[in-house]
This record gives structure tokens, C-alpha cells and sequence, in this order.
């Protein structure tokens, strides 16, 4: 009796649905944390090790000892074997994301954003992950050279960071048409919202408005398609089980787009603090790397994701920016950043 009880409680728990997510502790995969636990979905968080016993943004819930972490490094394939071996689902989530870091170390992104990736897939097709969900970036499009930007848009790496996206979407449908790996790529647009690092232009615009008396910026002139973090984490929850992805990218965008220049003013506007701008070469990107323009077309992920962004337009990016503000104008928030100093 008890062996039968022993192998149908085995069989459940292969069947069970379970959602690796890496990247977790960072700002998308803490809110998707948020959002999928709400859902109550059993999950496991990736969580890349360090010896500060430091869970990023998931930190408030080491304490509540209800969540399955896993502290490792997804360029390590053992450690990756073993964080995948049990999960159903993977939402990959995991890179090195900022741009002018790239140019100095171009290799830890290929590292991380290719050969991390690579592991994944390879225990994901060990393991038959029932849903692989890649997570690429609109940057991979380079300037528009059509807007809106639809999937069928030609790929143009302007950076090291945009390079390594594009391999690692390319390996990850590669997986799907050789070995049926269920890949599905999600790209989102730019994205915002609490808890993102300080090197986005929206935190590095609200930080220094609230800390200092002149704002240091870049190149003013770009116009990007900003979307709120919620909007993003509900694709990624709505493509867990959704099997038209399979083997197709997905772009996720607003299809509202405003310029660095404009973008700058309404955030004082709404903060209700007006101060000097000034341009900091350091913050330049070459010439050529520079993207200009980036505007969704959003009408797959509406049709297959049945997806619909609840912050679009001026209003809802307006609605989006108050409630970032009002994250960052908590002091307990607030003196996480640093905004005295320029960190890619
Ligand atoms: N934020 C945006 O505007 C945006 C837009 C498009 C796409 N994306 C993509 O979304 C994903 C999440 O980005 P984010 O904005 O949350 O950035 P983030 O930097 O907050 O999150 C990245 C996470 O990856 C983890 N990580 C990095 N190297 C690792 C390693 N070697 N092993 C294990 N974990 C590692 C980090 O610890 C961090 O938690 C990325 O794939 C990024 O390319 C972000």
C-alpha cells in the first residue's frame, strides 16, 4: 500500500506544473514573481549566487521560507541541470542588459547571454520542458528602419548587448526546429516600473530629479516605446500555456512612442520639479551604436497572446510614470540607488 502511495505521489509530482524562472531577484523576473505567485503557481526562483547571501529584489521573501530557490550561475550547465530537473516550464529571463557595460566586456555577454542560454536549452530538452520562454529585447532591431517594428523587421546589432540577444534567439528557435524543444520568444520593448536598476534611462531621470539640482543625460533625441512592468509579467504569465507561440517571436509593445527630450519633461511635469539638463559625453553611445528609434507593432502578441497593454498612450505611460515615481520618492526605496555616481 505504501509503495503504491509512494509511486502515485512520484507520478503526481512529475506531472506537477512547476516554473523555473531566471532572472527572478532582478526588476521583470521579481515582478513576475509577484504576479505569478498571485496566480498561485508553484515556481522555482534561479537566483545568480553571490557570498553576500544577497536575493536581489526576491529578498523579502527569504525570510517567508515558501519559495524554491535556486543560487547558481546559468553559465554553469551542472548547476543549470540541476535547477532545471524537476520544472515543467522555463521563463529564461536571465542576461547581462546593459548596453555601455557590453562595450568593455563584451565576452561576459556572450558568456551569460549565449552559452547561459545554450545550457538552459540543452537541460530543457533532456528534462522536455513542456514551454521554453525566451526573453529577447526590441534592441535587437537596431533604428527602425519601418514603423512600426513588426517581427519580420531585419535584425541589426548595434551594440554587443543587441549581438548576443540575436544569437541567443536564433539558438533558442534553433532548438525548437531541431530537437521540438516548445521555444516561444517574448521581446519586449523598453520596460519600466519599480525596482528597475538606475542605468534605464526612467530611474536615472527620477533619481537624479529627486536628488540633485541638474540632470546628467545622454543623447536626448531617441524616441522609444516605453512599457509598464506590469503589462510585460501578464504576457509572460498569458504564454506559459500558450501553444500558438511555440517556435514564433513575439513582440510586446505599448505602440506609443516619445522621445528622451519629451520623455524628461513629462517626468518633471508630473514630479512637479523643474531643473537644468545637461548632456554628459560619458553617457553618448558611439555614433553608430546609438538606436534612434524603436516603435512596436503589437498586434501578433494581441492576436496570439490575446494581450492587450493596460498602460498604452500618453495616459496610461503618464499613469505608469506616477506610480514609478511615487515607488521612488519612498526613502526605503530610494536610497537603494546611487544616484552620485554614473554605473552602466
Ligand atoms: N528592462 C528592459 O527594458 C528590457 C527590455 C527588453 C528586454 N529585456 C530583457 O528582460 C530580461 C530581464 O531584464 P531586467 O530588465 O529585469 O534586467 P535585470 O538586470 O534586473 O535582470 C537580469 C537578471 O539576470 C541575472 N543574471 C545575470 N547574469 C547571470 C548569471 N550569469 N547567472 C544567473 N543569473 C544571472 C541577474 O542577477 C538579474 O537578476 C533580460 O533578458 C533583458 O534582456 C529587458
Amino acid at each position: 500500500m505504501i509503495i503504491i502511495q509512494n509511486i502515485t505521489m512520484k507520478l503526481k509530482k512529475k506531472n506537477e506544473k512547476k516554473v523555473l524562472i531566471t532572472g527572478s531577484e532582478g526588476f521583470i523576473g521579481s515582478h513576475l514573481v509577484d504576479f505569478l505567485l498571485k496566480k498561485k503557481m508553484n515556481i522555482r526562483c534561479f537566483v545568480q549566487y553571490n557570498s553576500f547571501s544577497n536575493y536581489g529584489w526576491l529578498d523579502n521573501y527569504t525570510d517567508k521560507n515558501n519559495l524554491d530557490f535556486h543560487l547558481g550561475d546559468i553559465r554553469d550547465s551542472n548547476y543549470v541541470d540541476k535547477a532545471v530537473f524537476g520544472c515543467s516550464h522555463v521563463i529564461h529571463l536571465a542576461s547581462l542588459i546593459a548596453i555601455p557595460h557590453s562595450y568593455n566586456s563584451a565576452q561576459s555577454y556572450i558568456d551569460t547571454n549565449i552559452k547561459g542560454t545554450l545550457n538552459l536549452l540543452q537541460s530543457s530538452v533532456k528534462y522536455k520542458i513542456k514551454k521554453f520562454i525566451h526573453t529577447s529585447t526590441s534592441e535587437v532591431y537596431g533604428t527602425a528602419q519601418k514603423i512600426p517594428i513588426d517581427e519580420k523587421h531585419p535584425l541589426n546589432a548595434q551594440s554587443p548587448y543587441a549581438a548576443s540577444k540575436i544569437a541567443a534567439d536564433h539558438l533558442a528557435l534553433s532548438f525548437f526546429k531541431s530537437f521540438n524543444l516548445p521555444v516561444g520568444i517574448l521581446r519586449p520593448f523598453n520596460t519600466y516600473g519599480p525596482r528597475q536598476s538606475a542605468r534605464a534611462i526612467i530611474p536615472t531621470i527620477i533619481t537624479q530629479l529627486i536628488n540633485k539640482n541638474k540632470i546628467q543625460l545622454g543623447d536626448i533625441n531617441p524616441l522609444r516605446d516605453f512599457n509598464y512592468v506590469n503589462d510585460i509579467v501578464k504576457a509572460f504569465y498569458l504564454a506559459i500555456d500558450n501553444k500558438s507561440i511555440t517556435g514564433e517571436v513575439v513582440n510586446l509593445g505599448s505602440n506609443y512612442e516619445i522621445s528622451i527630450k519629451n520623455l524628461k519633461n513629462l517626468i518633471m511635469k508630473i514630479y512637479n520639479k523643474k531643473i537644468k539638463i545637461e548632456i554628459n559625453p560619458k553617457r553618448l553611445r558611439p555614433r553608430k551604436s546609438e538606436v534612434m528609434r524603436l516603435l512596436c507593432n503589437n498586434s501578433k502578441a494581441k492576436k496570439l497572446l490575446n494581450w492587450k497593454p493596460e498602460y498604452s498612450g500618453k495616459k496610461g505611460l503618464e499613469r505608469g510614470l506616477k506610480e514609478t515615481i511615487e515607488w521612488f520618492s519612498d526613502n526605503n526605496n530610494l536610497k537603494k540607488y546611487k544616484s552620485n555616481i554614473y554605473n552602466t
